[in-house]
């Protein structure tokens, strides 16, 4: 891959100068969904796909940007004092974000650079190909422009690029397992406080399966902060009795108890959901060091069928996806994974059982969506990486 990209690059932009190659991974979350922005805990994993990228500083203020993923999009052209964001300027506002928040919080970015990227992770498909580009591309000016700046420090600078200049409220997990991930561990992050543990995940006898519904998402992102306000607003409504700073500090009874504060119905399934969502993660990981596997799984389809009731980001590609896996045999748990509405769901398979699984599963969701979904049996990896 490293010499594929390199000879892209030079072919594009010339031999000359120091040219250099990075990678950073995509990621799946095993569980804790919608629970990063709510104060909870979550549990992902960082993926051995990923965005690779070859990049060269410049003498002057110019940005050349090229994906190999977007080939047909060509070279696109921009400057370090022009960044805002601009829905013409396509996928360059996600490097761009991450240069703009380096800038506002004062890191030097001397001069423009040339830069290359070619991702592994299909785009959309809510494995985080966007928090990957960001981190990498911080990652990358951490390395041209010798700031000093760490790992925690540049996920937070990830997601202050999205909310801030994509404009997607999102919380850290993405980009926080992006930039801190470790191979064959999932890490266990309390979102409060941004404390961390890493939790070898390798399983002896199981797989990690990703399936892809292939569905496009475009409303995911305005849902996503509709998701995020009714929570907000059902927390102002049960302050007024407790003292909490974020849903993710009640358990699940201090909940039942107070819930006749949220005057709505909806927004009382949405805070359910934080609530029990954060407890079943802790419970998750509690059952993956005590090994209790199948523990684990029941958790898992526990967290889908509440994304699908009561948080309501599911959708029928998902909830076919999911049914369909708990219909075969080896299969552990499912659940949907990211922020939802499409996008990919996550299984744990017997190793034996994962090529029957797929096609099982694959034929019944072509049959009953129309169009095919893809599998991807994958590892753990680590974080970003200088080649
Ligand atoms: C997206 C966001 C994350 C998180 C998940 C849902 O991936 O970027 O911050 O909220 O959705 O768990």
């Amino acid at each position: 891959m490293k010499e594929k990209i390199k000879s892209k690059f030079v072919e594009l932009f010339g031999n000359n100068g120091d040219i250099k190659v990075y990678f950073a991974p995509g990621r799946v979350n095993l569980i804790g969904e919608h629970t990063d922005y709510n104060g909870g805990h979550v549990f992902p994993c960082a993926l051995t796909m990923g965005t690779y990228a070859v990049a060269r500083k410049r003498n002057d203020n110019k940005l050349r940007f090229y994906s190999m993923n977007f080939e047909q999009l060509g070279i696109l052209e921009s400057s370090i004092d022009e960044l805002k964001y601009d829905p013409k300027e396509d996928w360059i506002n996600y490097p761009k974000s991450m240069i703009w928040a380096l800038k506002s919080e004062g890191y030097n970015i001397e001069t423009g650079f040339d830069i290359l990227y070619n991702g592994t992770i299909p785009n959309g498909a809510g494995l985080s190909s966007s928090a990957s580009i960001e981190v990498l591309t911080g990652f990358v000016l951490k390395d041209l422009f010798n700031l000093n700046l760490d790992m925690v420090k540049l996920a937070l600078l990830g997601q202050k690029a999205e909310n801030q200049y994509v404009g997607v409220n999102c919380g850290i997990m993405d980009q926080f397992i992006i930039a801190n991930g470790k191979k064959d561990c999932a890490i266990f992050l309390d979102t409060a406080n941004l404390q961390y543990e890493y939790a070898p995940a390798i399983l002896k006898d199981e797989k990690i399966v990703i399936m892809n519904t292939n569905k496009k998402r475009g409303l995911g992102d305005s849902k996503y902060n509709k998701r995020r306000a009714e929570c907000e607003k059902a927390l102002t409504e049960l302050q007024e009795k407790l003292n909490i700073k974020t849903l993710g500090e009640l358990t699940e009874q201090e909940f039942e108890e107070n819930k006749y504060l949220i005057k709505d119905e909806n927004r009382k399934k949405r805070a359910k959901h934080a609530v029990y969502e954060n407890q079943r993660t802790i419970k998750a990981v509690k059952a993956l060091q005590e090994n209790k596997i199948d523990l684990l799984g029941k958790l898992m389809i526990e967290s889908h069928n509440s994304l699908r009731d009561d948080y309501e980001v599911t959708g029928k590609e998902l909830d076919t996806l999911v049914e369909e896996s708990l219909k075969q045999e080896g299969v552990i748990g499912a659940r949907m994974t990211g922020v939802g509405f499409g996008g990919c769901a996550v299984s744990i398979v017997k190793k034996d059982k994962v090529e029957e699984f797929i096609k099982n599963v694959g034929e019944a969701y072509k049959n009953k969506i129309g169009y095919n979904a893809d599998f991807y049996a994958v590892e753990i990896g680590g974080g970003p990486t200088k080649l």
